[in-house]
């Protein structure tokens, strides 16, 4: 399967509206968490069946595998994930998807593409604009997970999130995880395959002040 998609090319362009949080979850109530650029969503498969109080979004920009999470989704009737097809960035820049940023609790960046050549930075998911699109609309208290195995695009992301002064560093030490999104610490495929590889991992955590 073809692992880079342009994110920048006019196909993105047309927009899956997100529909209302009571027609995608069973509880709409519960805490909200996003994951950017989700793959096949198994992580958020294994979220979501531990931890039925919170509701999972996934936002893939590759069809077929949103097609076949989609599919899961109603094969094992789970009432707490959904996805959406699509570029992030463009989702979430449309005014009819905006009040998916207010209702978020938090959002995780996993190991997205790194795009190492600098005429590609512009088609990494972490942009100055983004970053500003979602300070200005997540609530107070909400956070930012990003992680990645490459140093030169974690100084980048962390460079445009730090810039942003509506987002301050947690430090992990202070972080409780049981009361995140991930309190059992489930590692997504990718950070499996860091980890089997004894790579090292860099992230960080941030929240909206
Ligand atoms: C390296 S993979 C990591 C997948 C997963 N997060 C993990 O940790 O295993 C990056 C994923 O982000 C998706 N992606 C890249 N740019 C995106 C964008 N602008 N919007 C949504 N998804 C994007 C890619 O298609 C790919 O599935």
């Amino acid at each position: 399967m073809r692992q880079h998609v342009n994110p920048l090319s006019k196909n993105f362009d047309e927009i899956e509206v997100i529909p209302s949080l009571l027609e995608m979850f069973d509880d709409s109530k519960l805490n909200l968490h996003l994951d950017i650029g989700c793959a096949s969503g198994e992580f958020l498969f294994d979220l979501a069946l531990a931890n039925t109080n919170w509701n999972y979004l996934g936002i893939e920009i590759r069809e077929r595998l949103v097609r076949t999470a989609k599919l899961k989704v109603l094969e094992r009737e789970t009432k707490n994930l959904y996805f959406v097809f699509g570029s992030a960035n463009k989702i979430l820049n449309d005014f009819r998807n905006k009040f998916i940023i207010q209702n978020l609790k938090s959002i995780s960046f996993n190991f997205p593409d790194p795009w190492f050549k600098k005429r590609h930075f512009k088609r990494r998911v972490i942009q100055p604009e983004f970053i500003n699109i979602l300070s200005n609309s997540m609530q107070k208290g909400s956070l930012i997970f990003i992680k990645t195995d490459v140093k030169d695009l974690f100084d980048y992301m962390d460079c445009t999130i730090s810039s942003n002064l509506k987002f301050k560093t947690i430090d992990k030490k202070d972080f409780n995880y049981s009361e995140s999104f991930n309190p059992n610490k489930i590692q997504t495929n990718r950070e499996k395959y860091v980890i089997f590889n004894e790579l090292e991992i860099f992230e960080k955590i941030y929240i909206k002040i």
